[in-house]
């Protein structure tokens, strides 16, 4: 039986209202492959009112209905990208996509949600959360918001509160890197980590050691080394490994779940599956350019000459195109995205996995026993052009690379083609678990009765070609010029609206719609218990000694 007619876990996130009153067109997805994190099956899926309202074989429907025929198609939920900088300031510079051209190109790849990082202004959350407000007001899909802890007080702590109860976030990212500008230390992560327990608030990482990456760019410098290659070399993956096992140690040391934003590297992924087999609440986040590219560009001198495009901007396909690859942590040596793929389709406990031991499982168990559970973006754009501060220093080129449009068909070639994962998988990487996450399901990441109307209809058969020339992000590069690969989102349907169909996007700035995120997530259960065990052997004073925390 499917799991069309109920949801396969409840959880605080839901709420039945959304949507209702509000006339939308309705539509009719027919014979098409119907895919969740848990189960795929040939059904029709009937949407009315921006929400998902049948899910069945052979539904009839009137005149009045849209019909879309997905016969010999797989029909999903929308992506959703738990990571993302749009309208973000860098440097002296902006992000060249805003909520608007960065949601667009979501849309046209197949993602309806995203969750976007909130910088604070002058260290207020509230002033940053306003900011970020009015730059969504043009937004065209549903997006929800991380926030950024920058500096500790009395003050950030009582707005951390407010987030929570009233802003409807659930996450909160500290870096630990950028050292300056948004660096926090070890004192802060704990006081951060602290909050987002007592909030059942998500705390997040960017783990690089900000001290050491700044000592690297010191010896880079001081080797005449200021060319982009300098940005790689100066932040080795030995230092993503420290700040990732430093901040999974802290967040055992008070027991808080913890989430590594952008894994990069085997150095920190082991890490990850280290914590994670000894039964730590530790979420993995790779990103799509982990994944798929490697630094191997930044040392090969064909790749100028391959990748040259001549009716793009030529100063990213001269002898510094390989600008448009920093982002941090840095683009990997190959070997490191493909342990980065095996993690995402093995599990911690080798075998546990194979057929005859998983009999219907719970499914709560079976995904905790990934290494890693999601994929997002880190879409973090500029252009050609402000790529270019920096291409005598690289501590002055803006850090980041595009991935919203892209990641739904590279993950879907990548991953799904090459046999590596199965088609609910890919959901559940894609989509669910996010959802799940950060406290969304099943209103977001389900093709369920009652779920939003965030729907991709993928065609295994066709074929996707990514180009700067022909994507939608504003920016004149595209770190994948010129992929090619099986799968393509023929159709997308957010908020119950066709966008993207025939290569064609309908979008309106403005309706999208901001998502509230519930606290204490799956990852919160058992985390009081675990504390009263161990107040409680504190108070044993034979096993004092025996305390681990
Ligand atoms: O290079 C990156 N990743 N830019 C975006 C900011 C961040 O660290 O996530
Ligand atoms: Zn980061
Ligand atoms: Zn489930
Ligand atoms: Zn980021």
């Amino acid at each position: 039986l499917s799991e069309s007619n109920q949801y396969c876990e409840a959880t605080s996130g839901y709420g039945g209202e959304i949507g209702c009153g509000v006339s939308g067109p309705k539509i009719l997805i027919k014979g098409g492959t119907v895919v969740n994190a848990h189960h795929q099956e040939i059904a029709d899926v009937y949407v009315e009112d921006g929400i998902i309202a049948a899910v069945q074989p052979n539904i009839k429907v009137g005149d009045d209905v849209t019909v879309l025929d997905a016969t010999g198609k797989f029909v999903m939920p929308g992506g959703i990208d738990p990571h993302t900088h749009l309208a973000m300031k860098c440097l002296d510079t902006e992000t060249i996509d805003d909520f608007f051209s960065g949601q667009a190109a979501a849309l046209a790849g197949g993602t309806t949600m995203h969750i976007d990082f909130v910088i604070p202004v002058a260290g207020s959350l509230s002033a940053g959360f306003e900011a970020y407000e009015k730059k969504a007001k043009k937004a065209c899909m549903d997006y929800g918001f991380h926030m950024t802890i920058t500096k500790w007080d009395e003050v950030v702590s009582r707005e951390m509160e407010i987030m929570v109860k009233e802003k409807g976030i659930n996450s909160f990212k500290f870096f630990m890197a950028y050292k300056g500008i948004l660096m926090i230390n070890d004192e802060i992560l704990l006081e951060g980590l602290k909050k987002c327990k007592s909030l059942g608030a998500l705390a997040m990482v960017h783990a690089e050691n900000g001290d050491a990456v700044f000592e690297g760019q010191k010896r880079m410098i001081e080797l005449g080394i200021t060319g982009p290659e300098g940005h790689a070399l100066s932040r080795p993956p030995v230092l993503e490994g420290e700040a990732t096992a430093r901040a999974i140690r802290l967040a055992d040391f008070v027991n808080a779940p913890l989430y590594v934003v952008h894994v990069m590297s085997i150095d920190a992924m082991e890490e990850i599956t280290r914590a994670r087999k000894s039964g730590q609440k530790v979420i993995g986040e790779p990103i799509v350019s982990g994944l798929v590219l490697d630094e191997s560009a930044l040392w090969d001198p064909d790749f100028n000459i391959a990748s040259r495009q001549e009716s793009l901007n030529p100063i990213c396909y001269t002898n510094e195109c390989i600008i448009m690859y920093v982002m941090s942590p840095p683009i990997r040596a190959a070997g490191h995205g493909k342990a980065l793929q095996a993690a995402l389709s093995t599990g911690v406990l080798q075998g546990f996995l194979d057929p005859p031991l998983w009999v219907a499982p719970p499914c709560t168990l079976l995904e905790s026993l990934r290494i890693l559970q999601l994929v997002g973006t880190d879409h973090c754009t500029f252009n050609s052009t402000q790529k270019a501060f920096g291409i005598n220093d690289f501590r002055k080129i803006p850090n980041g690379v595009n991935g919203i449009e892209e990641r739904m068909h590279l993950i879907w070639d990548t991953l799904v083609e090459s046999g590596q994962i199965s088609v609910t998988d890919y959901v559940r990487l894609t989509s669910t678990e996010c959802a799940r996450i950060f406290n969304i399901y099943p209103r977001k990441g389900a093709i369920l009765v009652g779920s939003d109307a965030d729907i991709i209809i993928l065609n295994p058969n066709s074929s996707f070609e990514i180009s700067a020339s022909s994507h939608h992000s504003r920016s004149d590069t595209n770190v994948y010029e010129g992929r090619r690969g099986k799968g393509k989102v023929e159709v997308t349907v957010a908020g119950g609206k066709i966008v993207w169909q025939n290569d064609e996007l309908k979008v309106t700035p403005g309706v999208g719609r901001y998502v509230e995120m519930p606290p204490f997530n799956y990852l919160f259960s058992g985390i009081d218990k675990a504390d009263a065990k161990y107040l409680s052997s504190l108070h044993a004073p034979v096993n004092r000694n025996k305390a681990t925390r």
